[in-house]
């Protein structure tokens, strides 16, 4: 069996870790305060922003609630942000994607402060992050580079190849990777030959949202394989781009899924919430 590389044991170090930061500021009279915005009634992102405040309560952050209705206007939510982006006392802002079709995406995270831009979104922090400047990096691929550091595994001088070209995922993490001295490629649906690609690895970072797409014949063997994607099987398990199973006796390391990198995505998100009160002592 390969070792498995345990994101919720990652996630609670480090929620742990910040629970005593954000004890720490508290003593300095800094209260870390995340508003988070919720549009419509989803029921995915109810789940998912249920979780973002339980992990603010559990950390001791003050999470602001904002539950506004699906025919809430741009325009409403931009004076919202705002608002928020001129409070001092709000450290982050976070806009729960999906937006109602009526709301353009784009606008909106564009819209937020960089200062209070936890998601890493915005396109100065997108910016920063592609000349090595420090900045809120995207949260999925800021917490694989922590399951990677976290579980020993070294990157710098590694064959790295990510699949996947997205701008939250793929793109951010092939900079991230790059800064840790990796040699990254980035593969895509139009990639020619993906096999031998994926083969020259010692990383790869599957996020190309296919279902148990990548099998034993995609890797060379005592690779670490990273897999970002999630899905509900028909017997209503999940799984996620990597075919576990097939892959297990192939790879030396592997994130599960779930409990890999899924779970690190929201604890990246409280760690750059503490970042920005700490980034406005600078
Ligand atoms: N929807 C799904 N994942 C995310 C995320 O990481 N941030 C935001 N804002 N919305 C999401």
């Amino acid at each position: 069996m390969p070792k498995l590389i345990d994101g919720k044991k990652i996630a609670l170090e480090i929620k742990n870790e910040l629970k005593v930061k954000v004890e720490k500021l508290k003593k300095e009279g800094k209260d870390v305060c995340l508003a988070v915005i919720q549009v419509g009634n989803d029921a995915a992102s109810t789940v998912y922003v249920n979780g973002k405040k339980k992990d603010c309560e559990y950390i001791g952050i003050r999470s602001l609630s904002y539950e506004l209705p699906e025919e809430t206007t741009e325009q409403d939510l931009l004076n919202l942000i705002e608002n928020l982006n001129g409070n001092a006392n709000v450290h982050g802002i976070l806009v729960q994607l999906p937006l109602p079709s009526h709301i353009h995406e784009e606008i909106i995270t564009q819209a937020i402060s960089p200062e209070k831009d936890v998601d890493g979104f915005h396109e100065v922090n997108i910016g920063r992050l592609c000349i090595g400047k420090e900045s809120f990096e995207c949260c999925t691929p800021a917490g694989i580079i922590q399951l990677l550091k976290r579980s020993e595994i070294e990157i710098e001088g590694k064959e790295c190849v990510v699949l996947g070209r997205s701008n939250n995922v793929g793109k951010p993490i092939a900079l991230l990777l790059l800064e840790e001295n990796g040699t990254v490629t980035i593969a895509h649906s139009r990639t020619k030959k993906l096999k031998e690609i994926t083969k020259r690895a010692d990383i790869v970072v599957v996020a190309i949202g296919k279902p148990k797409f990548i099998t034993k014949e995609y890797l060379k063997p005592g690779s670490v394989v990273v897999d970002v994607g999630i899905h509900r099987n028909q017997d209503n398990t999940l799984c996620g781009d990597v075919d576990f199973e097939d892959v297990a006796e192939t790879v030396s390391a592997i994130t599960p899924v779930p409990g890999g990198v899924g779970v690190m995505t929201r604890a990246m998100l409280m760690y750059n919430c503490v970042e920005a009160v700490c980034k406005e002592a600078l």
